[in-house]
């Protein structure tokens, strides 16, 4: 891999993350010639740059080393760990960053009798988050099928696919719309600074430092 002096933040391309993340490093005093299209942005003033790329992506783009510093949904953060297998190096969640607050969770068809998470006893659950899905199930003890979807989770069981869902919740209208009731949260989530386990060791980490003592500001601010 190339030898880089300046630090790289991975974020989402376009999404609910992009507006406040953008927002919260400009907070922390960076700035970035505006070339968005490019996925590229590079950081005026502060030896910082931008790529812009796909959430599910940040995570093994911060443990290839491509990155050093991701803005990510807990969700996906923790999905990674979970699944990305024994070669792949631990990250860390730095910091939570207060804003793309949901939680993953249960839901299930307005209709089912639902009294606990042993009712989901041989159902085939539909979700993007199988690692977290799998885990929580396990920790119950309830033998579900899980059928991994990429997105649109809510629309399975009306096609008959799956009996319920584990996904993302935040105003809840999604599943207000598809007749679907929440059950179980199995995580509280939102934005958050990730990282690999260790620092790096040159002029990175010393720029990685400066950012958190403003970012730790910026935050008490807004609190
Ligand atoms: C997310 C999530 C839920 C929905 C929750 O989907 O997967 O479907 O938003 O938000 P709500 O509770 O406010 O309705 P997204 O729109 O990102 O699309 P995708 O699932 O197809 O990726
Ligand atoms: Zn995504
Ligand atoms: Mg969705």
């Amino acid at each position: 891999m190339k030898e880089r002096d300046r630090l790289r933040i991975a974020m989402q391309k376009s999404g609910r993350l992009t507006e406040p993340a953008l927002d919260l490093l400009q907070r922390c005093g960076l700035s970035f010639r505006q070339s968005r299209d490019k996925l590229f942005c590079f950081g005026e003033g502060e030896p910082v740059d931008l790529l812009l790329v796909r959430d599910d992506d940040i995570p093994s783009l911060i443990a290839q080393g491509v990155c050093d510093l991701g803005i990510v949904g807990r969700n996906v953060l923790n999905e990674f760990q979970l699944t990305a297998g024994e070669e792949s190096p631990p990250l860390a969640e730095l910091r939570p960053l207060g804003f793309g607050r949901c939680r993953l969770s249960i839901a299930v068809p307005q209709e089912f009798e639902y009294q606990g998470p042993q009712h989901l006893e041989g159902t085939r659950i539909a979700t993007s988050y199988p690692g977290l899905l799998a885990a929580w199930l396990r920790e119950k003890g309830v033998n579900a099928g899980v059928m991994t979807l990429a997105g649109s989770v809510e629309i399975a069981p009306r096609l008959g696919t799956a009996d319920a869902i584990c996904d993302l919740v935040q105003s809840g209208g999604t599943l207000v719309a598809n007749q679907l009731r929440e059950t179980d949260v199995l995580l509280e989530s939102e934005a958050v600074l990730a990282a690999a386990g260790a620092p790096p060791a040159d002029e990175r980490g010393d720029m990685l430092e400066l950012l958190l003592k403003r970012l730790d500001g910026v935050i008490q601010v807004r609190e």
